[in-house]
Formats: structure tokens, C-alpha cells, sequence
């Protein structure tokens, strides 16, 4: 057992955890918050994203243990402004199992983009930072799947927010 005090959504937590523990599995399992799913478990469809000091990070590929001190936020303490409201009112979702994933994902994908970070859109590096385009939003979060194809909603609704 490894004691490692992880902090999420503002609130530490000492555990005893295997070494081999995922921080999804910490997070569903040790800490009760559920709202983080598990898809895959291989990193390949990113229902587990959460953020670590604001970085989206697959949750499932992460052992729990190398994020002591660090501070992990799940969809149950995300402060994504408008940005629940603007999936539901664009139908971002259908049966839901991705959308927690989809929400820090999107607020982490944000976060990104206003710091200037780039990506492989060249019709965005072409624009310049301030622009957010279909393709940029759809290359940047590329990493969630969702299996109902409920896309169209989920990059409208980030566009709203975005704008
Ligand atoms: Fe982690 Fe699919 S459950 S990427």
C-alpha cells in the first residue's frame, strides 16, 4: 500500500492505495465519484477524462499514485460556465455515458486554446489563436468518442461557449 493524499474538486483526501491502482478507479472507487466513466480503459475513448491542475488527462491510464499533491478536477466539480447548459440546449449528447468526459474535456480543450496552445488545424494556425473554427474544435477533441454521434451538438454547444 501507498498513502498518497490526493486533492479533488478542492478537497484532500488521504488514501491507501496498490501502486497499481488507476486514478479512475481512485477516483469511482476509493472517492465515491462516480461521475467519471469508464469506457475502454485503454485510453482510446476518453469517457475517464478529468483535468489535473487543469490538464485533461485520460483518468484510466493514470496510476493513482503519481498524483499525490496534485489537483484533480471531475465533471462533479467543474466550474465550465454555460457550458452544461449549452449541451443540453444543442442536444451534446443522447445517452449521456460520454458526456462527463465531454464536459472537462471541452473546459480543458478551452482552457488550451485561450492559452494559446496549438494544435494540427492548420486552417486555425492560419487564423491565429482567437479563432476557433468547426475543425479546430473537432481536431482538439478528437480524443472523445462518443457512440451515439451526437457530434454536431457537442461542437455546437462548445462553439457557443467559445464565442
Ligand atoms: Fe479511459 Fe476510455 S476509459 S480512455
Amino acid at each position: 500500500m501507498v498513502e498518497v493524499r490526493i486533492r479533488v474538486n478542492g478537497v484532500t483526501t488521504p488514501l491507501d492505495l496498490q501502486p497499481e491502482v488507476s486514478l479512475l478507479d481512485a477516483l469511482r472507487e476509493h472517492l465515491g465519484l462516480t461521475g467519471t466513466k469508464k469506457g475502454c480503459d485503454q485510453g482510446a475513448c476518453g469517457a475517464c477524462t478529468v483535468l489535473v491542475d487543469g490538464t485533461r488527462i485520460n483518468s484510466c491510464l493514470a496510476l493513482a499514485v503519481q498524483y499525490d499533491g496534485r489537483e484533480i478536477t471531475t465533471v462533479e466539480g467543474l466550474a465550465a460556465e454555460g457550458l452544461r447548459e449549452a449541451f443540453v440546449e444543442h442536444d451534446g449528447f443522447q445517452c449521456g455515458y460520454c458526456t462527463s468526459g465531454q464536459l472537462c474535456s471541452a473546459a480543458g480543450m478551452l482552457a488550451e486554446h485561450a492559452a494559446g496552445a496549438p494544435s494540427a488545424v492548420t486552417e486555425h494556425l492560419a487564423a491565429g489563436p482567437c479563432e476557433l473554427s468547426e475543425p479546430e474544435i473537432r481536431e482538439r477533441m478528437s480524443g472523445n468518442l462518443c457512440r451515439c454521434g451526437a457530434y454536431n451538438g457537442i461542437v455546437a454547444a462548445i462553439r457557443q461557449v467559445a464565442t
